[in-house]
């Protein structure tokens, strides 16, 4: 049987490089994410096939439907999940509202939830299986206004952990990676001209120990190897891909 990969936010970004890269290397990947036109895109260039799953992870039904489909497929054996899809949302804590909290927490904590419990079963029915979830740097290091954003993340590795303990006795891995800043949509300099935005990364290359931000394959080749089995004996490990921001 194929082996196949699930990533969530697959659409964009660190999620879309994450599954060209798993494509690279062999899987068939199951793409999520609510843009289908975007979602085509990526497809074609995963080399060894994809399958589009389109929904709205904050729509329990229709995730669980996407679940469904995918568990009962007998083509391929799923080996990994990437817990990827995030929103990113900047406020002052005056300015948090319940709504924005709980939407945070539905997108950045509560589907890796979701998809971590119905896979928990799967993966030890089949021998085994490997769960990355993707956390940041403001989970381990937050910034000002960023309160409801570094809490999701840094219960995301609270949550490798406590899965990772679970998981070990079933040879399910889960782990974490922390980027720092990486160069996505999901981050407002994105909707700037091309000089202003060249402006607004030139200030934030010196902030870092590397001296510049991080590309998504940089992400995406961590995600592969925590992911894979060329990390077969580590879990519960939270890897910083950050340019060294968090030490600063
Ligand atoms: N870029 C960074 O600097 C950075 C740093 C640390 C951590 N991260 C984390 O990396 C992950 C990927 O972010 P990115 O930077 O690649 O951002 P991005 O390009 O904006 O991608 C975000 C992805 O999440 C999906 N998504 C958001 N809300 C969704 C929903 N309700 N239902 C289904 N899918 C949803 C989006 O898909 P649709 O639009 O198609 O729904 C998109 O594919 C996030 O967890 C983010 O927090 C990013």
């Amino acid at each position: 049987m194929k082996k196949a990969v699930v990533i969530t936010g697959a659409s964009s970004g660190i999620g879309a490089a994450t599954a060209i890269h798993f494509g690279k290397n062999g899987y068939f990947v199951y793409l999520m994410g609510r843009n289908k036109d975007r979602l085509a895109e990526v497809a074609v260039q995963c080399r060894s096939g994809a399958s589009l799953m389109s929904c709205d992870l904050t729509d329990v039904p229709a995730l669980n439907k996407r679940i469904g489909e995918i568990l009962s497929t007998n083509i391929h054996r799923v080996e990994v999940l990437v817990n990827n899809a995030g929103i990113f949302d900047v406020h002052s804590t005056e300015q948090g509202t319940d709504e924005l909290w709980q939407k945070e927490f539905d997108v950045n904590l509560m589907s890796a939830v979701r998809l971590t419990r119905a896979f928990f079963p799967y993966f030890k029915q089949h021998g085994g299986g490997s769960i990355v979830n993707v956390s940041s740097s403001l989970g381990l290091k937050p910034t000002a206004a960023t309160s409801a954003y570094s809490a999701m993340k840094a219960a995301m590795i609270n949550y490798t952990q406590s899965n990772a303990l679970e998981g070990g006795p079933f040879n399910i891995r889960v782990n974490a990676v922390a980027p720092g800043i990486v160069d996505t949509p999901i981050h407002p300099f994105n909707a700037l001209g091309e000089s202003e935005k060249k402006e607004a990364v030139s200030k934030m290359n010196p902030m870092q120990p590397l001296g510049r931000i991080g590309t998504v394959e940089e992400i995406a080749k961590a995600i592969y190897f925590l992911g894979s089995q060329e990390s077969s004996w580590t879990t519960g490990a939270t890897l910083t891909i950050d340019g060294g921001i968090t030490l600063t």
